[in-house]
């Protein structure tokens, strides 16, 4: 380990748990608790009680806007919808390349956004001049995951609505058919559930991007790929598959069972700051058992069988549902396609990215923590390189 360092190295848990790592007004998560807020708010019951632009401006603003805040900001993000010509025309070559789906096309789509809006890194730029650039980043987010997705089945992109809520217009871009106002409000409480999580991994490369004074794309692009991976956002359709992957109810026991003896973990269960039930888990059940139907039901079932085999087999532990597993459920009653699920939970967390890079952007210290070296011990003299072989 490096000796002439002037500050002691603190020692702290593997994955960082438990580390303050700075100070934050966005939000917290209280896991043993189940409570989760953005600001002063319970998350949940601004998802119950508001609309996704209301929070968004909490988010981005620090407060709740009066009826005519309210509108000019709808009006500000729904002009937004629309993508520049030169992102519209590169989004088929895009989606052909797609390998992993919309989410990781988005990636792609974000940079050429950052292009052609002239995003500039946030080191360079006043706090209004951030402000915009990740309204017009989140604004497009919903035009460019569905434009992405319907290219993908070879059909054409849907032009965005300015008349439609976020949530709606994004159904309706997906579907080209506007929404039932129940499956639109579903969808928009899912998302802002979503929005921020504490310093979850994405949240946190985002941040760390933020922290360089990168540009705003810059962090919203390492933040989505933080967020595909299962262990992050990408379990929903995963979670969704068990359900089937089980089928009846005679089979939910054996099954898990099996899975679980395995060392294999059961997706949509389990939570790494959560060790009460997660409530936006409680929520989404809820809307889940508003629309009724034998899926519903089925995973209402599936969960109480396999919180009681983790508790039998994985005793001392607490692992309950997290939002992964019934969000599967209401999105697919919402009728959004299972390579959908992540690109939504993005479409509501790249709010709270934003949040979080226009936050950390306002503190110039960039986050470098260090790697204890536990290689052979340095140094030792190079090695001549092996001479090379004759007519080589
Ligand atoms: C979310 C998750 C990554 C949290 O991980 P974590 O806090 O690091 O939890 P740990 O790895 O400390 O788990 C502790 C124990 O519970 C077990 N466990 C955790 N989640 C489990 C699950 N879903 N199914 C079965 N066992 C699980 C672990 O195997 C471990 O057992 P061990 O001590 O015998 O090795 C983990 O619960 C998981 O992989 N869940 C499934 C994926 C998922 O739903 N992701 C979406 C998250 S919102």
């Amino acid at each position: 380990m490096s000796s002439n360092r002037t500050a002691p190295l603190v020692q702290v848990p593997r994955g960082l748990a438990g580390v303050v790592v700075t100070d934050t007004e966005i939000g917290d998560v209280r896991g043993a608790e189940g409570f989760y807020h953005y600001r002063q708010y319970s998350a949940v019951e601004l998802a119950r009680t508001r609309g996704f632009e209301d929070v968004w401006h909490l988010l981005v603003h620090g407060d709740l806007p009066d009826p005519g805040q309210r509108a000019a900001f709808t009006a500000e993000v729904a002009g937004l919808r629309q993508l520049p010509d030169e992102v519209r025309e590169a989004l088929p070559a895009v989606a052909a390349g797609r390998v992993a789906g919309p989410l990781a096309g988005l990636r792609t789509a974000l940079s050429l956004l950052g292009a052609a809006r002239g995003f500039r890194p946030v080191y360079d730029i006043d706090a209004g001049r951030r402000r915009a650039d990740t309204l017009a980043a989140c604004a497009a987010v919903p035009t460019l995951l569905t434009a992405l997705y319907r290219l993908g089945q070879g059909r054409e992109p849907v032009e965005p609505r300015v008349d439609l809520s976020y949530a709606a217009n994004y159904l309706y871009m997906l579907t080209g058919e506007e929404p039932q106002a129940r499956q639109a409000r579903a969808v928009e409480q899912y998302l802002i559930s979503t929005i921020d999580h504490g310093f979850n991994a994405s949240t946190f490369t985002a941040r760390v991007i933020a922290s360089t004074g990168a540009d705003v794309a810059a962090c919203l692009v390492g933040a989505l790929g933080a967020l595909s991976g299962p262990l992050h956002g990408g379990a929903p359709s995963r979670a969704l598959d068990t359900l089937d992957a089980i089928g009846t109810p005679d089979r939910i026991d054996p099954w898990v069972r099996e899975r679980v003896l395995a060392g294999d973990r059961i997706m949509g269960f389990g939570h790494a700051v959560y060790r009460t039930e997660d409530p936006r888990s409680r929520m989404l059940r809820e809307i889940a058992l508003g629309f009724g139907g034998p899926r519903a039901g089925f995973a209402v079932e599936v969960e109480r069988h396999v919180e009681a085999i983790l508790a039998e087999l994985k005793p001392g532990r607490e692992l309950h549902t997290n939002v992964e597993f019934y969000a599967g459920v209401v999105m697919e009653l919402c009728g959004l396609p299972r390579e959908m699920f992540t690109p939504t939970f993005a479409a509501g967390r790249v709010v709270g990215w934003s949040a979080n890079i226009l936050e950390q952007a306002a503190d110039p210290k960039i986050i470098r923590p260090v790697a204890r070296y536990v290689g052979p011990e340095a140094p030792v003299p190079v090695p001549a390189p092996a001479p090379v072989p004759a007519g080589g």
